[in-house]
């Protein structure tokens, strides 16, 4: 007789894949390059087991994560609040997928507080109500907002559908799909993925001229980082980024920020478009939304814009806002306000830029140190990043390449005192000798 989905010993220990298998490395990494995509550079480490904000390899041996998988981990890995609230929700009953023709109060519970986490969007085109609408991986929240941008100019400016125009920026990193990579600036990312999508047009980062410059009767918004992330962990200058909304205002377009890397924290601030006041017409989150237990991402904008452009059938996604990854949502944001993250980011990150600098000082490696709070990039002369990281990784912490030139060193928002002194020590033995 065949067995029914809920006898219990169909709940076997899954052991070859459990953390500390009896795989060994050398499996481990053998399978991987024969099964897998050869889409990452990878570090020569094996990681069984995360926690906080520690990794932990076969042998037992811990390395300090200073990448956070690029801010997915900002409140540390497994956090136990989102671990319980997502194994709550796994064995009670309500984290499976539930088709998107019903209501659920996992979703209705991560839109009101995505909606209200995040300041009154646009003043200009919003009466202080946010809407937000989610996805799964962060490239498709860039996607629904460049939708949204086209929409408004195609709806609202007239601009004949096809030729709405979106203003982007050099160095962008927004997502590996083919519409977000063919505005990419870095050919490798695009060269042989072709036909790419038309529509965007690239300015420098930081140079309002040249913005204003290509503004024309077609172009509908403006999509920028407010800090560059993979670009190499650039602050645009200051003034940037007013001048981006008066622009915006001036020619009616969309302010949309990425905020997917820099937000919730980060740098200092829950979001960093609040270091300079400047407020967008649309968010774009992703990452740390879900405290790095499952994917989930969100483009959170007025409630006039939201219900001009989305209808029934304009947008949908199977697993967008499904009850798992918005139980996990709504404990992680949790997560961020209880243990005030972002002021904890400014404070820890403040030392330990001050430290770095210190160490760059005496350094005959280091090109310049930029950043704000846990978002420090280190440029080395060399330009060869990863050449250092690799070093660090020898010493027990991981941190990668931000455009090849920058050390990123971006670790969970959580880290103290002695996390700090212990990446100094390895800093000081790497940078410095
Ligand atoms: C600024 C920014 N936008 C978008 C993305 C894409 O997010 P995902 O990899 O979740 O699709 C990233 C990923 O690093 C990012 O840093």
């Amino acid at each position: 007789m065949l067995k029914t989905s809920t006898d219990s010993s169909d709940l076997r220990p899954v052991s070859d894949v459990a953390a500390f298998s009896t795989m060994t490395d050398r499996n481990v990494v053998d399978d991987e390059s024969l099964f897998g995509a050869h889409h990452y550079r990878r570090l020569k480490a094996v990681v069984r087991r995360t926690q906080g904000a520690w990794l932990y390899t076969q042998d037992g041996e811990r390395i300090l994560d200073c990448l956070a998988a690029y801010s997915a981990a900002n409140q540390g890995h497994h956090h136990p609040k989102i671990v319980a609230a997502a194994v709550a929700a796994l064995q009670n009953g309500y984290g499976s997928v539930i088709s998107n023709v019903v209501y659920t109060d996992a979703l209705s519970a991560f839109l009101k507080k995505v909606a209200t986490i995040v300041p009154a969007l646009s003043p200009r085109l919003g009466n202080g109500r946010n809407k937000v609408l989610a996805k799964n991986g962060g490239v498709e929240s860039v996607e629904t907002a460049i939708k949204l941008g086209r929409y408004y100019g195609y709806k609202q400016k007239g601009i004949p559908d096809g030729k709405q125009e979106i203003i982007v920026f050099r160095n962008n990193f927004h997502g590996r799909m083919i519409t977000i990579v063919s505005f990419s600036t870095s050919e490798h990312y695009k060269q042989g993925f072709g036909p790419l999508t038309p529509g965007f047009v690239t300015a420098d980062f930081g140079d309002l001229a040249q913005v204003e410059e290509l503004i024309n009767k077609n172009t509908c918004a403006i999509l920028v980082e407010p800090m560059q992330g993979e670009g190499g962990m650039y602050q645009p200058p200051d003034g940037f980024l007013k001048g981006l909304r008066e622009l915006c205002d001036k020619h009616d377009m969309l302010l949309i920020f990425d905020e997917i890397q820099v937000g919730l924290g980060r740098t200092g601030k829950m979001f960093c478009f609040q270091h300079e006041n400047v407020v967008p017409d649309v968010l774009i989150l992703g990452k740390a939304i879900a405290g790095g237990i499952v994917p989930v991402s969100a483009m959170v904008t007025t409630a006039e814009l939201m219900d001009l452009a989305f209808r029934p059938g304009s947008d949908g996604s199977t697993f967008g806002g499904y009850p798992l990854a918005c139980v996990a949502g709504v404990a992680a944001l949790g997560v961020i306000e209880e243990e005030r993250l972002a002021d904890r980011s400014a404070a820890t990150g403040r030392i330990l830029k001050q430290r770095i600098l210190d160490i760059a000082s005496r350094s005959s490696h280091v090109k310049e140190v930029r950043g704000k709070g846990l978002f420090i990039g280190i440029e080395v002369k060399s330009g060869d990043a990863m050449e250092f990281c690799q070093k660090l990784l020898d010493l027990k912490m991981l941190a990668n390449d931000s455009h090849h030139h920058t050390i990123r060193i971006s670790p969970p928002l959580i880290i103290g005192d002695q996390e700090v002194d212990y990446i100094c020590e390895r800093l000081e033995k790497v940078l410095v000798g």
